[in-house]
């Protein structure tokens, strides 16, 4: 029997990020009700039994189970992960068209079911297929989150941490942009501790500024070299997902950077991009505008400009 009013979310897309997710999501216990939703029935029905057997072990039980599409009408989170993702050599934008197809069946099905939570979109091109989530679904724009760049920040915040050797929590620093390959470090707020990121460098001869421009390039290529090694990137995405589910069903008003819809914020309006944003139980509350050097407000401006020309060739 589902208890009134559980926390439930619901996960369309059973491969190797919203397999991994499920798993995330389990072992740290963050929502009451978890429905896994495939077009391969036997593997979503094969995930939520393998995930069930663990139970036992979980800090508290999650009620886990393979559903449908009507499982989502009590939903307050439907996280979308399904799609095609990068083979070698391709890039995330090389996605668009196939994607694009495949979220227009889902994102109506979820609607038509009566769906009137928060949606979080995984499958890239994230920024345009949270946009389309967005017009698709006509939800409040707030309602409508992207995993954007918060795994690209991890990474920033690891890679950081292993430089300095410091712990990544206590690295402050993000990327923001496009999650690929226009992505950009806003380097004049990274701090240690702190202690601007330029400071460092500059007070200590052991770290340079080519050491941290390596830094980013490793940052922003990673998936790549993960896809050459194991055909996929999956661990770290869905760690990611399964922090911003936390920060909405916690409601901590955490800031994360997510895929937002920016209406004039960072310059840019009419699209979804990576930034740092307030994270509550409504989903986004406001987007939080740092002030960008003219190097990253550029290098912004760019990545902003690559999306919305792909958004002005399919939604206009
Ligand atoms: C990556 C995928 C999630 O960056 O785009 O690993």
């Amino acid at each position: 029997m589902t208890k009134k009013n559980a926390n439930r979310v619901a996960l369309i897309g059973a491969g190797a990020v919203g397999s991994s997710y499920a798993f995330a999501m389990l072992n740290q216990s963050i929502a009451e009700e978890f429905v896994i939703i495939d077009l391969n029935e036997d593997k979503a029905m094969g995930d939520a039994m393998d995930l069930n057997h663990g139970k036992v072990f979980a800090p508290n039980p999650t009620k886990t189970w393979y559903g449908q599409y009507e499982d989502c009408r009590d939903a307050d989170i439907v996280v979308i992960s399904a799609g095609a993702n990068q083979k070698p050599g391709e890039t995330r934008l090389d996605l668009v068209q196939k994607n694009l197809k495949i979220f227009h069946s889902i994102v109506t099905k979820v609607m038509d079911n009566g769906f009137n939570g928060i949606f979080l979109v995984a499958t890239n091109p994230v920024d345009i297929l949270t946009y389309a989530t967005w017009k698709f679904s006509g939800l409040p724009k707030e309602r409508v989150i992207g995993s954007g760049t918060i795994l690209d920040s991890g990474r920033f915040r690891f890679l950081l941490g292993e430089y300095f050797d410091v712990a990544p929590g206590n690295i402050h620093a993000n990327i923001i942009g496009e999650h690929g390959d226009t992505e950009l470090p806003v380097w004049s707020h990274a701090t240690v501790g702190g202690v601007p990121v330029m400071d460092m460098v500059d007070r200590n001869p052991v770290y340079s500024r080519e050491d941290l421009d390596e830094i980013f390039t490793n940052v922003r290529d990673a998936a790549y070299h993960i896809i050459e090694k194991k055909g996929a990137t999956y661990y770290g995405i869905a760690m990611g997902l399964a922090r911003i589910t936390r920060a909405i069903l916690h409601n901590e008003n955490s800031i994360l950077t997510v895929s937002a819809y920016l209406n004039g914020e960072y310059g840019a309006d009419d699209v979804y991009i990576g930034v740092p944003a307030v994270i509550n139980r409504q989903g986004i509350r406001n987007v939080v505008e740092v002030r960008l050097d003219d190097t990253e407000q550029g290098q912004f401006d760019h990545s902003a400009g690559v999306l919305k020309d792909i958004l002005k060739d399919n939604f206009s």
